[in-house]
């Protein structure tokens, strides 16, 4: 089966994630009150020959607010209705700016990934006057570190609940941050039946604090299509990256660095790619916040207040645990630069 065919029958997924959390939003802060940009327009899920689809995304909408209701979100009072639906889906039409503020969100993010059951995420950043100000991942499939003997952690842990087991940490995390607190935070996405309360199973993130390019790790999307793996190899091998580099699907990458499982997150699209806010905006300001540096290609801090893409992006996208590693990498960028028909 050819793969677009393949992820098209994985649409309905990213339709229902941003149905729920669009209709979460407008009934938290009103509607007329609310400008979402999200990566799925309703085009065809309204037209004729979707009712089925339409009627599997209402159903899972209808299910997940049901969910959410058990953890102190205020659910519909009767099920939603297929032109609720839509209305919620087609409400996401918002392109952003420099002025204002707007949720910005990818459904899932890393459709492949989840279709292979490997990682995805569903990211939600918040931008405030072109500044992305808050930003929440949701990784199913990606595992909080086990580091039970973490001090922030004991000190952010009530003294009356008990850690969730280890395979608890199994069922994949959340990661989240506000911009300017220097705290990016991490808890499991499950917990058997019971329900959340920040701060009782949530622990703090760190980058790692690895800067020498030798012991360091860096990651990079899985597909080629998505980045220039042999440039980047080059990049790597020239600042003496020796690992080999870590292939992830989706924003995951951002929290792996966030997590400190990797140092390096470099992407090089191809020549007259645009990148998309919503791919970008949550990670970027977790790994901000947990003490990381993120720049485009050419040393300077990526602009999400220019609509729907990072327009004056160059190059491309480095992300790293720290500084040190972050100047041997833009300066390889530079040295590079010529020789490359990129
Ligand atoms: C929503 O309304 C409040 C006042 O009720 C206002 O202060 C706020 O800026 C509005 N938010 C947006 C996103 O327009
Ligand atoms: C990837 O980068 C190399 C330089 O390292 C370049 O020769 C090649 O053309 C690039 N590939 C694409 C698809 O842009």
């Amino acid at each position: 089966m050819p793969l677009s065919i393949s992820l098209n029958l994985f649409a309905w997924i990213d339709w229902s994630v941003q149905a729920t959390i669009s209709w979460i939003l407008s009934n938290t802060f009103g509607s007329k009150n609310v400008s979402i940009v999200a990566e799925e327009d309703v085009q065809t899920l309204s037209e004729p020959e979707s009712a089925g689809l339409l009627g599997k995304v209402a159903s899972t909408v209808n299910e997940c607010l049901a969910e959410a209701s058990r953890y102190g979100l205020k659910g519909p009072d009767k099920s939603l209705g297929p032109s609720e639906i839509l209305e919620a889906i087609s409400c996401c039409n918002s392109n952003g700016g420099p002025l204002g503020r707007h949720w910005v969100l990818d459904p899932v993010d890393g459709t492949l990934g989840f279709v292979r059951g490997d990682q995805y995420a569903v990211a939600l950043a918040f931008i405030d006057n072109g500044e992305v100000v808050v930003g929440v991942l949701g990784c199913p499939n990606y595992h909080m570190k086990r580091d039970r003997h973490n001090k922030q952690q004991q000190n952010h842990i009530s003294s009356e609940v008990s850690l969730p087991s280890p395979d608890m940490l199994e069922e994949g995390c959340v990661m989240y941050t506000r911009k300017g607190t220097g705290e990016a935070w991490v808890q499991p996405l499950v917990y058997g039946d019971r329900k959340y309360e920040w701060p009782n199973f949530a622990k703090q993130v760190h980058v790692s604090p690895i800067d020498d390019p030798a012991l360091a790790t860096f990651c990079e999307p899985v597909e080629r299509a998505n980045s220039n793996h042999s440039y980047a190899a080059g990049l790597a091998s020239s600042v003496g990256l020796r690992n080999k580099p870590l292939r992830v699907y989706s924003m995951v990458k951002y929290a792996a660095i966030a997590q400190g499982d990797a140092e390096i997150f470099m992407k090089f699209a191809r020549a007259g790619y645009k990148e998309k806010i919503w791919d970008h905006a949550a990670g970027v300001l977790i790994v901000q916040e947990a003490g990381g540096v993120v720049t485009d290609a050419g040393g300077r801090s990526l602009d999400f207040s220019k609509g729907i893409y990072l327009e004056s992006l160059d190059r491309g996208i480095v992300v790293c645990s720290g500084i040190k590693l972050h100047e041997k990498l833009i300066g390889a960028v530079y040295a590079s630069w010529e020789s490359s028909s990129l």
